[in-house]
């Protein structure tokens, strides 16, 4: 009787054990496919973009990723509204988007740290196009190097501008463009967040909680607005060289921002959460894996992320002094 009570139990730890790596095999095999056709397929199999309206609108387009995707959309067909700070900066965009991709520009000035009274004039300065695609890009992280919540300079300063520009901007600019593209049944809203929104992350916290906001933004409103044609795609980048990370050197971790948004702009229609290139997706997953988050959160994971940023310093200090900034 004991002996037949012993095989009837290995059998069916056998039989657990099976059916867990069978779980793990699919569920890693599922992944993989889809890592293919996400970043490397969609290289020759995309949707076409042009196909969505005859505008893109780019928050943020005079810089970095935002002037990358103005670039590479206008690049695919469309005429491209770019939103920003400095009047400068934009008409250059501008100018050299005319120049090089043959397609119309639009521009308009705002400041989205300012709040909710500039989306009246955006509005109108909007009315009329007929919109494709929305990115919102626009985002701000702390003016000095990653460090604890308090020790951000002007701190109260820092927390409204932040929310205001990373995380107001996107349902405010969806608010503005959503109705029409709904009219013609067609859209998409692209929505830049972050790696840093995919956890909560000590040292960049109110960054990655604006980030997390347009994460769940994004992906709760696919679900509502897809049946009605509009697909919103959240990118959450690892690191691209640009002025936000102070122009931190290219390699294989590090995508330069034309590059990085050729490939993300491909996984349009086919992902709804991107890390945007199969770099980044690589280290999303290693880093996930690797670091979880109650490593992420303990003393020694935010000691261990100290040393890094202290490190870092001496590079920032020299990219400040060359570009004259703050
Ligand atoms: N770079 C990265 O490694 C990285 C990683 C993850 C996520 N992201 C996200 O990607 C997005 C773009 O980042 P980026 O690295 O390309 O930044 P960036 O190089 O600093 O460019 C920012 C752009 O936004 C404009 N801008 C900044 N503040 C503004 C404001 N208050 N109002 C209006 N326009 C403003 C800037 O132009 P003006 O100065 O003329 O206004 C510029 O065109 C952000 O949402 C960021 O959080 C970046």
């Amino acid at each position: 009787m004991f002996f037949l009570t012993n095989i009837f139990q290995d059998s069916v730890f056998a039989q657990i054990g099976a059916l867990t790596c069978l779980y793990y095999m699919v569920k890693f095999s599922w992944n993989l496919l889809s890592g293919i056709r996400i970043y490397v397929l969609s290289k020759f199999w995309r949707i076409d973009l042009s196909y969505f309206g005859e505008w893109a609108v780019v928050t943020g387009a005079t810089n970095g990723i935002g002037k990358a995707y103005a670039h590479e959309l206008a690049r695919r067909g469309l005429n491209i509204v770019l939103i920003s700070r400095s009047l400068e900066k934009l008409n250059a965009t501008a100018k050299e988007i005319e120049q090089q991709q043959g397609k119309k520009t639009k521009i308009v000035q705002a400041d989205f740290t300012s709040g909710p009274d500039i989306y009246g004039p955006i509005e109108a300065a909007l009315k009329d196009l007929n919109i494709g695609i929305l990115v919102n890009n626009v985002g701000k992280t702390y003016d000095v190097l990653p460090c604890y919540f308090l020790n951000v300079p002007n701190v109260r300063k820092a927390i409204t501008d932040i929310m205001n520009c990373n995380a107001l901007s996107v349902p405010m600019m969806t608010s503005i463009v959503l109705p029409q593209m709904l009219e013609r049944k067609k859209g998409v809203v692209i929505n830049i967040s972050s790696e840093a929104g995919s956890h909560p992350h000590p040292m960049l916290t109110m960054y990655a909680a604006t980030k997390v906001f347009v994460n769940f933004f994004s992906r709760a409103l696919n679900a509502e607005y897809k049946p009605q044609g509009i697909i919103t795609q959240c990118v959450m980048p690892l690191v691209v060289s640009t002025n936000l990370t102070h122009d931190t050197e290219v390699n294989s971790f590090v995508k330069q921002a034309d590059d990085y948004v050729r490939e993300a702009v491909n996984t349009v229609g086919i992902t709804e959460l991107a890390s945007g290139c199969l770099s980044h997706a690589l280290q999303h997953f290693f880093v996930d894996n690797l670091f979880p988050e109650w490593f992420r959160l303990s003393q020694f994971g935010i000691n261990m992320l100290h040393k890094m940023i202290e490190k870092r310093k001496p590079a920032v200090e020299k990219w400040r002094k060359k570009y004259k900034t703050n």
